[in-house]
């Protein structure tokens, strides 16, 4: 109620960007103060032992995570683990710090309860996110790492890109997700192609291996493959026994949309989450399913009622995530999701 009628509202008023950085620092700094944190997890904490979940060897206390871009340099994961999420993935992180693309470069379109953005992987570099995750409590929170290379690095010497940030995230994070699949990083969906992707899996893989734990790696793929790019996907991943995936990223379709063309025109290029993605990342979720029985897999896409949740679980994901939905729907969206899956169990 207080989200929908006055904050969103307000927050509406300015630029998404804006009302994003605004919303997480505003998080971070009432919930510092010790009665509006406790006031806040009891309004939005919702936990029951029957939405725990045990994956790879994480324990995870309910399927709903934060999806990847939210907290790029691992700030805010403290403050949104108080939503009540299961994980969060943070990232994407790149070797190198970088800007991103010029603002503006977030966009609302209301009519389609979507979000079109060409961020551009803004981020501090991995350093910097090593930094803050060294500081990190011990705590149950599972923390996914997401991992990208830099514009500036051309594809072919990308591998080094992801084995950087790897290798220094690997004692900080629980699970990795290779993403391959921003539109926004130009060039960058060209690494889902069998050879450069094969190579890059295999590549990370071999690092794992050595090191003293096992962490989990995922891949993070486009809604915009083709079934014969998928299917090259799925062998890679039979091969190499990856161990999940994240379906799925961003689109660059504009197809059925309520939102004027001419909105869309002078919008221009960039990702396209939200409701619109919402078939297409089950679709794609069913597809993988079908073909891996037990892989584990991440819905992700276009979750903005408990009922998309469900439909996403039911599609064959173990976990979701959400972004745009929480945009849309406020703070209460996670324990809202949580009750009604409780209520189909
Ligand atoms: C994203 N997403 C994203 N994904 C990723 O792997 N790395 C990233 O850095 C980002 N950055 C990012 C920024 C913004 C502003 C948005 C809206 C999205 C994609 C996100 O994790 C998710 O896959 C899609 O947004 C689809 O889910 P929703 O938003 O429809 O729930």
């Amino acid at each position: 109620m207080l989200y929908r009628y006055i904050l969103k509202p307000i927050l509406f008023c300015f630029d998404a960007e804006s009302a994003h950085s605004f919303t997480t620092r505003s998080l971070g700094l009432v919930l510092k103060i010790p009665v509006i944190s406790f006031l806040f997890k009891s309004i939005y904490r919702f936990e029951d032992e029957r939405l725990s979940k045990k994956i790879w060897n994480l324990e995870f206390s309910n399927p709903v995570g934060l999806a990847a871009g939210f907290d790029k340099d691992g700030k805010y994961y403290r403050n949104m683990s108080s939503l009540g999420f299961g994980f969060i993935e943070i990232g994407t992180v790149t070797p190198l710090a970088q800007q991103g693309n010029p603002k503006k470069r977030l966009f609302r379109l209301p009519k389609d309860k979507a979000l079109i953005n060409r961020m551009g992987f803004n981020n501090e570099g991995v350093d910097k996110m090593i930094e803050r995750l060294q500081r990190r409590k011990k705590s149950s929170l599972i923390i996914g790492g997401n991992i990208g290379k830099n514009k500036l690095t051309p594809n072919e010497d990308a591998i080094r890109d992801y084995e950087i940030s790897f290798r220094k995230l690997y004692n900080h994070v629980d699970y990795f997700v290779i993403n391959v699949s921003s539109p926004n990083t130009p060039g960058l969906r060209e690494l889902q192609d069998k050879e450069p992707l094969t190579k890059l899996i295999r590549h990370l893989l071999d690092i794992r291996d050595k090191q003293e734990y096992w962490k989990p790696v995922l891949l993070k793929i486009a809604p915009d493959l083709t079934i014969e790019q998928l299917e090259d996907i799925i062998d890679i991943i039979k091969t190499e026994k990856l161990d999940g995936i994240i379906a799925t990223n961003t689109t660059i379709s504009r197809e059925n949309l309520e939102s004027s063309s001419e909105e869309l025109e002078n919008i221009g290029a960039g990702g396209l989450s939200g409701t619109p993605l919402k078939n297409r990342s089950c679709e794609i979720v069913r597809f993988i399913r079908s073909q891996l029985a037990d892989i584990v897999i991440i819905g992700v896409g276009g979750i903005a009622t408990p009922e998309d949740a469900l439909k996403m679980l039911q599609s064959g994901a173990d976990l979701i995530q959400v972004y745009t939905g929480l945009v849309y729907q406020g703070p209460g969206f996670i324990k809202k999701i949580k009750k009604s899956l409780l209520e189909s169990i």
